[in-house]
């Protein structure tokens, strides 16, 4: 492999390296898992007859958003223009969508005639392409009950029906309609009205996302972002890792201890920006030991990733692989 031109000596010399030998904490990607990932959602993608375009906010690699468009993705979905400034030449024609707002209260024009308005606005203006609306529902994603899920997109479909027909009634076809994330994606597929999923955490998936109700369409992605920590301090109360809050976000909850042995569960309590104190979850669980290594699930991925220069490529396990690659996040702090 071509060594990277600015990657900190370290992090070169890592590659190759067991993974009980990576530094710690770091952020691992386990690139198996990931690519079961991407092969169970262009799966799920071809199967629906939908477009997908991965939202690459989640990880900002020029090299994750090319392995996404090699296994079928139509492109990246980003939130900053700087953050596909970090990936990709700009076009020269510019398709834009309208935003309606489908149920987060967030962003967009309401549905229906004020959207029909902007729409024609866009049409009007050379050298803008209307391209379709956009209708993300991003609150109903990480609502743990299924049915809460099907209900929230069920009104996100209906006000997105009702816009599409009204743009192509009054003479404005509406090429496509996109939205959707990891959370709901089964429902926005099935719709017939959504042409296109923005779908980005099913890549890496974390803790938040482990709490959702699954529907039994969702293809099962599993976990494949983790931080990588070490004990350094154990007493009889409690153990102490190397990793708080400057390794992992914490808006969604706190990280989860994962690839336990059964009976030997581990709560992770906050412990500051560089500490997280875990405690024996369970009668029978038993404290780590000094230097044992451990692996966290991050609470959100997003602004997980986001503290992070570069992901450790691991592949054959987290038991007894290696490291593999080292994978820049180019549009770290790309935020305009
Ligand atoms: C506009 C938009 N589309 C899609 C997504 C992807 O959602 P997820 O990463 O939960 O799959 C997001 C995430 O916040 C988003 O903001």
């Amino acid at each position: 492999m071509k060594p990277l031109p600015d990657l900190p000596g370290a992090l070169e010399a890592s590659i190759g390296l067991r993974v009980d030998q990576i530094d710690t904490p770091a952020l691992v990607v386990d690139l198996d898992a990931m690519e079961r990932n991407i092969a169970r959602m262009a799966d799920f993608a071809r199967k629906h007859q939908v477009l997908w375009r991965p939202h690459a906010k989640m990880h900002k690699s020029a090299e994750i958003a090319l392995l996404l468009q090699r296994a079928g993705a139509v492109g990246a979905c980003v939130q900053k223009t700087a953050e596909a400034m970090a990936q990709a030449a700009p076009q020269a024609r510019i398709d834009v969508l309208v935003e309606i707002d489908v149920g987060q209260g967030r962003c967009g024009v309401p549905p229906g005639e004020p959207a029909l308005a902007l729409a024609q606005a866009v049409a009007r203006l050379t050298p803008l392409r209307f391209a379709g609306l956009h209708a993300y529902h991003g609150r109903a994603q990480h609502l743990h009950s299924a049915a809460d899920r099907r209900d929230a997109i069920a009104a996100a479909v209906q006000a997105a029906r009702h816009t599409r027909d009204l743009l192509t009634n009054a003479g404005l076809p509406v090429p496509l309609v996109t939205g959707s994330g990891t959370g709901t994606l089964v429902h926005e597929a099935a719709s017939g009205v959504y042409g296109e999923l923005q779908a980005g955490s099913f890549l890496f998936m974390d803790a938040d996302y482990a709490r959702n109700e699954r529907e039994p369409a969702q293809p099962a992605f599993e976990q494949a972002l983790f931080v990588k920590t070490q004990v350094i301090s154990a007493c009889s109360s409690h153990a102490v890792c190397d990793a708080g809050h400057k390794s992992h976000a914490i808006d969604s909850g706190l990280p989860t201890v994962a690839l336990l042995p059964p009976g030997r569960a581990l709560r992770y309590a906050n412990g500051g920006d560089e500490h997280g104190v875990l405690y024996a979850d369970g009668p029978q669980a038993r404290l780590p030991a000094l230097g044992q290594m451990l692996w966290l699930v991050p609470g959100h991925c997003d602004p997980t990733v986001n503290l992070h220069n570069f992901l450790i490529g691991v592949r054959g396990g987290l038991t007894a692989g290696v490291v593999e690659r080292i994978i820049r996040v180019d549009a770290r702090g790309a935020l305009t």
